[in-house]
């Protein structure tokens, strides 16, 4: 490995290639993002980053190489997700040398408190440490995957759970949440799809941005908030074949267009902290990727918390092929931008050698003590280190299980109702069959400490009790000849889902299929619930059940959750953040896709030269944003509030409307998703053919109308190109504007941008 490696961004790369000298265009990133709605990342965030910056820096002047290097280790309590194992006997001895920065996974108030007082009150500085643990859907009350959440499409959800979280987490000494996940992907193989929200970067960045509030609140110092960490930065989502770690290679636009939004959505929120990804980004692994870590991250969005790698990522600079030894790891990462190291030591152990040969630079170092130290000052924990003992919550209260029954409630979506089976009525005799009836199996991946500790609600017990007193509800498949419905409780277990669980099959596994068609073959209505962290394949039962709703692993209050929906006291209203597709041969089959030279055309079906399959239909079994409703709704055409608007006009931050109308057309009062649409059809990249860039979850009572207005502007309707630099365009010429229930929405309008 040559000096020029690591931490030479592909700008300063390129300029270099081409004779040196300034980059052209550098800088417009910040520009361009300063046009998009959210505005432009605030310098330090909304919390306060900057506020410290004097003790800082007279801190960093009293520190050894040794010291400040120290700051940048994190050490693991207890082993958990990769090699290494626990380091506790090593995190306690460093910790009273100074020599620190941070443990993950320590769990207690007691535990971390004692701790705590080693670093704060033995060692020279006494600097406190930064204690991490992820806390992804839940600390004790578990709360549904964040992929159930995505499907509520109400970020309220994501924002709630954050903050039901970090009230338990702060209570026993956690001070940072590893979360929330916002990898963009269209590989339902992939298992971390079930930490995702899918396959939309707009959706993504809304519930990135939501979640960051609950976590964080606007006072990171109060004893309720934990700092939040945007991760995985970036593009971990598109693993080739959606196998876990795998190889990403994408082009710059698409780069900035599908995986970098969320992030930007959540920096803008004002998150603290970044966690670099595992995979390599065109061949430049993540935690050596100068380009995305420093020239994006921290120099045109002017991040100033602090980057952690992931569990051994700066290890694994060797297995990836990109460093020769640790010295090497270690050098390339901090140069490319990483401050803080995950459970490998290189930094620590190779550190001083590197700054003594002039391969680490002094600034470089201290720039990313002082980010470690800026988010130790935002938590207040110069001020108080400790957590109080004596104010620790101790189980989920009644407040925070009513939230997680909410939201697993408004995260479950309809997918099939045919003749009406559902909602169940009062009376009906119930078999209830299946694995997963009567499984506590259902809080999913990530699940958190409350996982073990507090077990959910089955399905079976949530529908003994919501079917009421005397109500007949039977267990087990030799009770189904009593009943005159019968729920099917099928899916894939928690194992089968999150980090290094990708799958190959998506149908349901072990023999579920076949008690479908058993259940099935008996001639009664039926009703399939699924619990999964994926989109599954289904086609081969679905013509089979009248009815199927999909519950995703909706967390510790989950059977109480389906049967509010199911015997109608809750109406679904969720809809997919991710495409089922109707076989893993399609894939990725996701909504948007750009149209290619020969897409489908149903003028001229005979055609059989476009782009498809043979022995498969080209569209997936049910599109993103699809679901239904126990009533119909009616969304009508969408209204743009002008029919031209000049590009400049639009990058000096003007906006226009849309006006969408909807009605509740049915019997029941529900909720229905309005979502806009847009698709740019002709410019000088190929864009996707439908973009989300509007939704909003509303509640209708019977006949009730009501117009929904979405915003758009120049971050709506433009885009990023291949530019490495950054380049944000509007281009001239027609926008069509879709309305609709689902992706496949067809009501529209056109804008013309002059
Ligand atoms: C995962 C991260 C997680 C970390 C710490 C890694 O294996 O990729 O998402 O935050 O472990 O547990």
């Amino acid at each position: 490995m040559g000096d020029g490696d690591g931490g030479v961004g592909r700008r300063t790369f390129l300029a270099a290639m081409s004779g040196g000298g300034a980059v052209a265009g550098a800088g417009a990133a910040g520009a361009a993002s300063a046009v998009g709605r959210d505005g432009p990342a605030r310098r330090g965030g909304l919390l306060g980053l900057l506020g410290h910056e004097d003790e800082i820096r007279a801190l960093i002047a009293r520190m050894t190489v040794t010291e400040k290097l120290g700051q940048l280790q994190q050490l693991a309590w207890t082993g958990a997700t990769g090699p290494g194992g626990s380091q506790t006997a090593a995190a306690e001895e460093a910790a009273r040398k100074g020599e620190l920065g941070s443990v993950l996974n320590i769990i207690g108030a007691r535990n971390s408190n004692a701790l705590q007082r080693i670093a704060v009150e033995e060692s020279r500085l006494g600097i406190p440490l930064l204690f991490g643990l992820d806390v992804i859907h839940g600390f004790w009350t578990t709360f549904p995957i964040p992929l159930a959440q995505a499907a509520s499409f109400d970020p309220e959800v994501a924002r709630v759970d954050g903050e039901v979280s970090a009230k338990e987490a702060r209570s026993h000494g956690t001070h940072w949440t590893f979360a929330p996940m916002m990898d963009v992907t269209h590989e339902p193989r992939w298992g971390r799809i079930a930490e995702s929200c899918g396959e939309d970067p707009y959706l993504t960045a809304v519930f990135a941005a939501a979640k960051t509030r609950g976590y964080q609140g606007d006072d990171l110092s109060a004893p309720d908030r934990v700092a939040a960490c945007a991760k995985h930065f970036v593009a971990y989502g598109g693993a080739e074949g959606g196998r876990d770690y795998n190889t990403v290679d994408v082009s710059e636009s698409r780069l900035r267009n599908l995986y970098l939004p969320p992030f930007k959505a959540a920096l803008d929120a004002g998150c603290a902290t970044v966690m670099a990804s595992f995979n390599t980004l065109s061949g430049i692994p993540a935690h050596a990727n100068g380009h995305t870590l420093t020239e994006i991250l921290k120099e045109d969005w002017e991040f100033e918390g602090l980057v952690v790698s992931d569990w051994n990522g700066v290890g694994e600079l060797l297995p990836h092929g990109f460093a020769a030894d640790g010295a090497e790891a270690g050098r390339i990462a901090l140069n490319a931008g990483v401050d803080m190291e995950m459970v490998s030591t290189h930094l620590a152990d190779h550190g001083a050698e590197l700054l003594a040969a002039g391969r680490i630079k002094e600034d470089r170092l201290d720039d990313a003590v002082a980010r470690v130290l800026r988010v130790k000052y935002a938590l207040g924990l110069f001020a108080q280190p400790y957590v109080d003992e004596s104010a620790v919550v101790e189980v989920p209260t009644a407040a925070a299980r009513k939230a997680a029954r909410e939201a697993a409630a408004r995260s479950t979506v309809l997918l099939k109702n045919e003749g009406g089976v559902l909602p169940i009525a009062a009376g009906t005799a119930v078999a209830v069959v299946g694995p997963f009836a009567d499984s506590r199996d259902m809080q999913g991946t990530w699940a958190g400490p409350g996982g073990e500790k507090f077990p959910p609600v089955s399905v079976l017990a949530g529908i003994r009790d919501a079917a009421g007193r005397g109500a007949k509800v039977t267990y087990g498949v030799g009770a189904t000849e009593r009943a005159d419905l019968i729920v099917v409780v099928v899916g894939e277990g928690a194992k089968l889902s999150g980090e290094a669980a990708s799958r190959s099959d998506l149908g349901l596994p072990g023999g579920q299929e076949g008690l479908i068609a058993a259940v099935a073959a008996t001639g009664k209505p039926f009703v399939v619930v699924l619990l999964n962290g994926r989109p599954l394949t289904i086609g081969n039962w679905l013509e089979s059940a009248p009815a199927v709703l999909e519950a995703w692993h909706p967390g510790i209050e989950g059977g109480n959750a389906i049967a509010d929906v199911l015997y109608g006291k809750v109406n679904p209203g969720g809809k997919l953040p991710a495409s089922f597709p109707r076989d893993v041969g399609q894939l990725p089959v996701h909504y948007n896709h750009e149209n290619t030279g020969r897409p489908y055309d149903p003028a001229s079906p005979g055609n059989t030269f476009i782009t498809g399959y043979l022995d498969v239909d080209r569209t997936p079994q049910f599109p993103f944003g699809y679901g239904l409703s126990y009533t119909t709704f009616e969304i009508g055409t969408p209204r743009a509030s002008v029919a031209r608007i000049a590009a400049a006009d639009l990058r000096r931050g003007e906006t226009f409307e849309v006006e969408v109308p909807v009605r509740n057309t049915g019997d029941r009062e529900g909720d229905e998703v309005v979502q806009l649409y847009l698709h740019d059809p002709v410019a000088t990249l190929v864009q996707p053919v439908r973009r989300l860039r509007g939704f909003e979850r509303v509640t209708l009572g019977v006949g009730e109308r009501k117009t929904v207005r979405f915003t758009l502007g120049a971050a709506d309707i433009g885009f990023w190109t291949n530019a490495v630099d950054g380049r944000f365009v509007v281009e001239p010429g027609k926008i069509e504007l879709f309305a609709g229930a689902s992706s496949a929405a067809r009501e529209r309008c056109g804008v013309v941008v002059e």
